[in-house]
């Protein structure tokens, strides 16, 4: 990474990355096809929260046209949590079903931790349940949680170096900063990551070669913050306020980060799509998992 002069960073675009890969998507579920296998996602939503809301209906959306059959179960809010897990239940025991996802976060009555961990580990295609994030922790993943997946992609896409560089995430949640972390240790980075109680946030961000900002404060790394030639992904999707324009935008400030880092991922159009496209592909990977083990029983 060099030093910029004046000149404002290059885009990494989750569109353009995301239509490449799930090109390749096509051609593996015809391959399922030709074995008899129609992927299968089921989503499960409970509550009202809009940004949830948006979200599963952007994942159906793009399942159908991966040829990924979707099933979705919505609950209001004040649904009994023994429904739910009657319900994952029922889809670990189906066949048909390779991925299951429960939209997070739930309402207050849930034990989040509890409902992740009563989906079978085969299909926990967004990597939360215990046993998948023990073996991300060990270095053997079976699932990689999506976001943090579709950020290795995008770095993978550019050629980013990794091994030795300084990586710095923002954000300890078990949904993005903490897999983050873990992948990017796996890849060779030497890792830091801040949260809220960090002392010193901009001491650590400006040696970042690679910064993750995955807050959910809207434009919080800012220019400032970030090391010349640096790397900045964007996790954050953030919705103004309507006095401000009602705008989405991310955990950076991306005008004033622009100037400074060599690459940079805009919102929208980074981190999410991506964040859909890795469910999509391991969604596949499950169906091709157990397609695999089906061929193995039936040659026996
Ligand atoms: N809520 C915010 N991000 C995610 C995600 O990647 N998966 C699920 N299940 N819920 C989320």
């Amino acid at each position: 990474m060099t030093a910029r002069n004046g000149a404002t960073a290059r885009l990494i675009d989750g569109n353009a990355l995301s239509l490449k890969l799930r090109a390749g998507f096509a051609d593996r579920a015809h391959h399922l096809a030709e074995r008899g296998v129609r992927p299968g996602l089921a989503v499960i939503l409970v509550g009202e929260n809009p940004a949830s809301a948006v979200y599963v209906r952007n994942k159906v959306a793009a399942c159908e046209k991966a040829g990924i059959r979707s099933l979705r179960f919505d609950y209001p809010a004040s649904i009994e949590p023994t429904e739910v897990f009657a319900q994952i239940e029922a889809l670990n025991a189906d066949p048909s079903v390779h991925g299951i996802l429960v939209q997070l976060p739930l309402p207050p009555q849930f034990n989040s931790e509890a409902v992740l961990d009563a989906i079978s580990p085969d299909k926990d295609v967004d990597g939360f349940h215990a046993q998948n994030v023990g073996l991300l922790a060990q270095g053997t993943p079976a699932f990689v949680p999506c976001t943090p997946y579709g950020v290795m992609k995008m770095l993978e896409s550019e050629n980013v170096p990794i091994k030795g560089a300084e990586a710095v995430v923002v954000g300890r949640s078990n949904i993005v900063g903490k897999p983050m972390g873990r992948l990017l240790l796996q890849a060779g980075a030497t890792i830091t990551v801040c949260h809220s109680q960090t002392r010193d946030l901009a001491f650590h961000t400006r040696r970042a070669d690679i910064l993750v900002a995955a807050i959910g404060r809207p434009r919080m790394i800012t220019g400032d913050m970030i090391k010349p030639g640096g790397v900045v992904i964007d996790v954050g999707i953030n919705r103004l306020p309507a006095e401000q324009g009602g705008k989405l935008c991310g955990d950076v400030d991306f005008e004033s980060a622009r100037q400074v880092a060599s690459l940079i991922t805009p919102v929208p159009g980074g981190v999410g799509p991506m964040t859909i496209t890795m469910l999509l592909a391991n969604t596949l990977e499950s169906a091709e998992r157990f397609a695999g083990r089906f061929s193995a029983w039936g040659s026996e």
